[in-house]
């Protein structure tokens, strides 16, 4: 059932709380990529033409419920003010006194964004009475952020129960229609391909993927937890030695499912993790890597990867093959990414790291859609439901 969007909301004059995933990366105090908060522009914008007073709620990496300046959303609400050109008041908490004044000041076409709500231990653990509180200086409620939607916070859902009249922002409708129609049928040979450095948070989604896609290939740091299963010699790599035997699950769930799992043949390694450390590729067999540790795919593993992606007729791909911020540690994933762009396939990418490799390799405009959800995307496409889209009201009949 499609979700009411903001377009069959009355913003006109009232307080919106609208949920963005402002979770950008910052180095420095600087913004490295403002995809997210690009992305979230045509709802704000909406919103503020039809004299809306805009409070803004996002996370900022993981604070764990503490107040932390390293995430604080100031550089945010900078870069957010240029690119609206209107002023942005960044609220000094998301919650509270200061919230409800900086909000009743605003006035309509004000914008307000409140500060990291990942501050508050309320908001992961979805606490009603921090879901309460966060509703309280807002008369409806829009969730833009699709990169969240498979977070059952507070701000994502227990907020709901506070301000019910809520919709769906133009960004999360258009996710979720890109997705959506993907779901539903995708053309086969469906590839996935994951990389990244951990198979931890993964599981599900994997476990998810194997029910929908005929090949996943995997790169990344987290093959090496596989190969560790497989008694592959792994030496300093990034292993989750307590997810060994998951991945040994994985592999036998792939084979009963029919999904053919491959894994890099061979790998680059290094003795460390920096611009100008001496590396060589190596069989993924090779005893010889000692104590180094694997930072990309290798050459024979590209070719066999790119041959599988050039078959596909739909591919979603999360994750880097390797350490791609290290210019010797990127070639692995940068082929990926043309690899990618090359195929006739519908191709999704998703995850910050995925989508930079994407804009590295200068191919974006060849990608059927670059979705702003990492985690979101796989979990939907996997055919999971997500918490922060089911708590919003379904469209009504007749209404556009
Ligand atoms: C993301 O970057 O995938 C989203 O913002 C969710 O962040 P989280 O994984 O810290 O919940």
């Amino acid at each position: 059932m499609p979700k009411k969007t903001i377009h069959q909301l009355d913003v006109d004059g009232r307080r919106v709380f609208i949920r963005v995933d402002f979770n950008v990366p910052i180095r420095d105090g600087i913004i490295a990529d403002d995809t997210r908060i690009r992305a979230a522009l045509p709802t704000l914008t909406y919103a503020l033409e039809h004299g809306a007073t805009v409070v803004l709620g996002s996370h900022l990496g993981r604070p764990k419920g503490t107040v932390n300046q390293a995430f604080t959303l100031r550089p945010v609400a900078t870069r957010l003010a240029e690119l609206l050109g209107r002023g942005v008041v960044l609220a000094t908490d998301a919650v509270g006194d200061a919230v409800a004044a900086a909000v009743s000041a605003a006035g309509p076409g004000g914008v307000v964004l409140l500060e990291n709500l990942r501050f508050h231990p309320g908001e992961e653990a979805n606490d009603p009475a921090f879901a309460e509180a966060l509703a309280a200086p807002a008369d409806c409620y829009v969730n833009d952020a699709f990169g969240s939607a498979h977070r059952a916070h507070a701000s994502t859902t227990g907020i709901v129960h506070h301000l019910p009249d809520a919709a769906a922002g133009l960004l999360m409708a258009a996710e979720l229609r890109h997705l959506g129609a993907l779901l539903e049928s995708p053309p086969r040979p469906f590839v996935a391909i994951l990389g990244g450095a951990k198979v931890s948070g993964k599981l599900e989604v994997i476990d998810n993927l194997l029910g929908q896609v005929d090949t996943l290939l995997v790169g990344g740091a987290m093959a090496y937890t596989f190969f560790k299963a497989r008694g592959l010699p792994v030496g300093r790599s990034l292993v989750e030695a307590a997810l060994v035997d998951a991945t040994r699950t994985i592999e036998r769930d792939a084979g009963g499912r029919g999904v053919r799992l491959e894994l890099p043949s061979d790998h680059v390694v290094t003795d460390r993790l920096e611009v100008g450390a001496a590396h060589e590729t190596l069989a993924v067999e090779d005893p010889s890597i000692g104590d180094r540790l694997g930072v990309d795919i290798g050459p024979a593993t590209i070719a066999r990867y790119a041959a599988v992606i050039a078959d596909a007729r739909t591919i979603v791909w999360n994750g880097p093959m390797g350490v791609f911020e290290i210019d010797a540690f990127a070639p692995g994933t940068v082929a990926i990414a043309k690899a990618v762009a090359a195929s006739a396939a519908i191709s999704i990418v998703g995850g910050g790291d995925s989508v930079a490799a994407i804009g590295r390799a200068g191919v974006g405009d060849r990608i059927t859609h670059i979705s702003t959800g990492g985690g979101a995307s796989l979990e939907f496409l996997g055919g999971r439901r997500l918490p922060g889209v089911e708590a919003l009201p379904d469209v009504v009949e007749g209404r556009c």
